[in-house]
């Protein structure tokens, strides 16, 4: 079975990435700074704890593992954070991702997958959104991941790098099989937020009532993170498999409201979720749906999970370990 490289492969969408390559038979090598990844989320053998600045390590790694693909996770994705410390978010993202990119020249690996974003595309003019839709970023992490996806198109054209970017929207869900689930710290997203609520009694705020969506807050394409991991594996066989540079939309076509999203973790959990009403977050764009019939056309991959109550389902268990 092929060689994998997975950077950033301790974290979030990283390690239910990891595990499902492993369970499928690949030989992962995963590389990891652990600046917000976690150990135990990886079988310790696969793990090797570098900094991906390390550009003579890596490329030494890349030819000791004889690795024929990489994934690349590793990166900072925090939005509002990314607007207080610009240049760490673009020194960290950009010039690790050519670090990177250059060990991968060093040692002869021309296949990347690379992890993007729906910010990207900023403040879409029209939803559901295709691929081919503007890019224009509304604050510096998407602008990040927008250098990035730019500079794999010179590579590809001057190296011969063929990559998949793959454009998330937004990731949530966890698999408490697998013994994974979702750890940021700071937490800053929706569905962990809204059960920490309901664990702790702590009302967490909704951002924003004046929206124009039917009922008024934000509308977002909540993609489980098994499954984006599925898009995963379906690009790299892409690649191996001899398949030109592509880039692909992630999302289920479903968009659910913030009240939606709440509804759901009421009917999950049974409880209520204390929350109050704020302002609206800065840099939120009203609503995000992808339009992902590219991914689906091209490359024969569909959401498993396309209820909103099996997401919140998954992520149950863990959210209440770890907010109890
Ligand atoms: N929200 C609240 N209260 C909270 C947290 C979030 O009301 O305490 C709302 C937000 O305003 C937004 C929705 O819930 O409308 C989802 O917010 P998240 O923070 O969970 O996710 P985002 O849509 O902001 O961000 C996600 C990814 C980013 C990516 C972005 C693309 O986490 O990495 O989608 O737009 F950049």
């Amino acid at each position: 079975m092929s060689n994998i490289l997975v950077t950033g492969g301790a974290g979030y969408i990283g390690s239910h990435t990891v595990y499902q390559l492993v369970q499928r038979g690949y030989n992962v090598t995963v590389l990891d700074d652990l600046s917000t990844g976690f150990r135990d989320a990886v079988p310790e053998p696969q793990l090797h704890i570098c900094s991906l600045f390390d550009t003579e390590q890596v490329t030494q790694l890349l030819i000791r593992q004889q690795i024929e693909a990489v994934v690349h996770f590793a990166a900072f994705i925090a939005v509002g954070e990314s607007t207080k410390e610009p240049e760490r978010y673009f020194t960290n993202n950009v010039s690790g991702s050519l670090s990177l990119f250059s060990a991968m020249a060093a040692a002869g690996v021309n296949k990347l997958v690379f992890s993007s974003t729906a910010a990207v595309y900023g403040n879409p003019v029209s939803t559901p959104i295709p691929e081919t839709a503007a890019i224009a970023p509304v604050n510096p992490y998407g602008e990040t991941k927008a250098t990035v996806e730019r500079a794999l198109g010179w590579l590809d054209q001057c190296r011969g790098l063929r990559s998949v970017r793959l454009r998330y929207f937004n990731a949530c869900g966890a698999n408490p099989e697998a013994g994974l689930s979702e750890r940021h710290v700071p937490e800053t997203h929706l569905i962990p937020l809204l059960l920490k609520a309901v664990v702790t009694g702590q009302p967490m705020t909704i951002f924003g009532t004046d929206y124009p969506t039917p009922d008024g807050t934000c509308i977002r394409d909540y993609i489980h993170v098994d499954d984006l991991a599925k898009a995963h594996i379906a690009a790299i066989d892409h690649l191996l498999g001899g398949g030109s540079s592509e880039v692909f939309n992630v999302g289920t076509g479903h968009g659910f409201s913030v009240r939606e999203v709440l509804a759901a973790v009421e009917a999950v959990t049974g409880k209520p979720v204390p929350h109050v009403f704020g302002d609206r977050r800065e840099g939120d764009p009203a609503e995000l749906v992808a339009d992902s019939s590219k991914l689906q056309q091209r490359l024969g991959w569909s959401p498993e999970y396309t209820s909103l109550e099996r997401i919140v389902a998954s992520a149950w268990p863990s959210e209440q370990r770890r907010w109890a």
